[in-house]
């Protein structure tokens, strides 16, 4: 018997309506439209502004995208796992917030976290129960409300965050196509750079922590810079010479939306030219997990069965990795 991958056989995604310019942040904070361009790439990010909405009401039209395109009973899924920092609440799972508000009664799920690469590393564990026969349809999912932990009098953080998310189906292929290969990282040590300091069992929410400004995201942006510069560019050259790819064999990079500069780095140091590049970071901004599923979403129609593609993140935690999909269809 030949030996199961898994395929992702569909995509979807979703940002939300609301544009937040680069002009508009000048009128926020001291900073301008020349210097954001220059140092992230980035020109406007999409904001989920209608009270009580949360990521899950960003991850489920990605997933009824799926659902529609592969004209699939939601009770057919058999498993959810949604990568996200923003959950909907800290309890219970955003996965089965989703699951509920689709329909997909039979199927278990539950969230991952590790911030820009929980997109990757759902991905990874999502194939594992497609690879071992022990499910036949996994969706993972990759999303964030990113407003909803960012201080928008904070210059450093304010202008690179964005939401949005989109899914993947995952289902078992016999020909290899599909998840071949995943270099995983992560390093503790780093939280230090990139965290939350209050909301968690180590500090509780009280009035102290709301207005020392706590529950926002804190980053010291020139360190997470330095790690993500070296790290993305280490693992997307190791998955690459370990499975003999060299740059031509190679259709797309998908890299983590954070910062133009990490994105051209990466692709310097795996030899690929502009063109095998997927950017959107400029109209999305930094979605976290949600940024390699919406640039699956947005170039889906230009992917074609047996592209070579890698997957490459770099986030908070630290974490990172790269992983090598053999896409498995041709988009209509
Ligand atoms: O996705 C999760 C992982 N995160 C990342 O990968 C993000 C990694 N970090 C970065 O992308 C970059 O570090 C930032 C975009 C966050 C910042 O860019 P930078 O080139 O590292 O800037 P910097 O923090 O070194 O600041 C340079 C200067 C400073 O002024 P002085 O000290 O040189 O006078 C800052 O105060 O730019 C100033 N500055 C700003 N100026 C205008 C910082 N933020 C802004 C701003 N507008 N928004």
């Amino acid at each position: 018997m030949s030996k199961i991958t898994a395929a992702i056989t569909a995509v979807g995604g979703y940002v939300p309506e609301y544009r937040l310019t680069n002009s508009e942040l000048e009128k926020m904070v001291d900073t301008n439209d020349e210097w954001i361009r220059s140092r992230t790439g980035i020109e406007e990010r999409r904001i989920l502004k209608e009270p009580g909405k949360a990521s899950s009401d960003i991850a489920v039209p990605a997933v009824q995208e799926i659902l529609r395109k592969k004209n699939l009973d939601p009770k057919e899924i058999d498993c959810i796992i949604c990568a996200t920092v923003t959950p909907d609440m800290v309890f219970p799972s955003t996965a089965n917030i989703i699951a509920d508000k689709v329909g997909a009664t039979n199927a278990w799920g539950y969230d991952l976290s590790a911030a820009c690469s929980g997109f990757l590393f759902a991905l990874s564990t999502g194939a594992s129960y497609i690879q071992s026969g022990l499910y036949k349809k996994v969706i993972v999912v990759g999303v964030d409300k990113m407003s909803a932990i960012i201080d928008y009098t904070d210059r450093a953080t304010c202008i690179i965050f964005g939401d949005g998310g989109g899914a993947v189906l995952l289902e078992p292929n016999e020909e290899g196509y599909g998840l071949r290969d995943s270099v995983l990282k992560s390093d503790g040590k780093g939280r230090e750079f990139l965290h939350m300091k209050a909301g968690g069992s180590l500090k509780p929410a009280s009035i102290e922590t709301v207005t020392a400004r706590e529950h926002y995201i804190f980053q010291e942006g020139k360190t997470v810079f330095k790690f993500a510069v070296v790290g993305m560019a280490d693992v997307s050259a190791q998955i690459m010479e370990r499975n003999n790819l060299t740059a031509a064999d190679i259709s797309w990079l998908v890299p983590h939306q954070a910062n133009l500069r990490i994105i051209d780095a990466t692709a310097k140091r795996m030899n690929l030219p502009h063109e095998k590049v997927m950017i959107n970071i400029q109209k999305y901004g930094n979605t976290t997990a949600g940024t390699l599923p919406l640039c699956l979403w947005d170039w889906e129609k230009q992917l074609k069965k047996g592209d070579n593609i890698i997957l490459a993140a770099f986030g908070g935690g630290f974490t990172w990795g790269a992983s090598w999909v053999k896409w498995a269809y041709d988009s209509e």
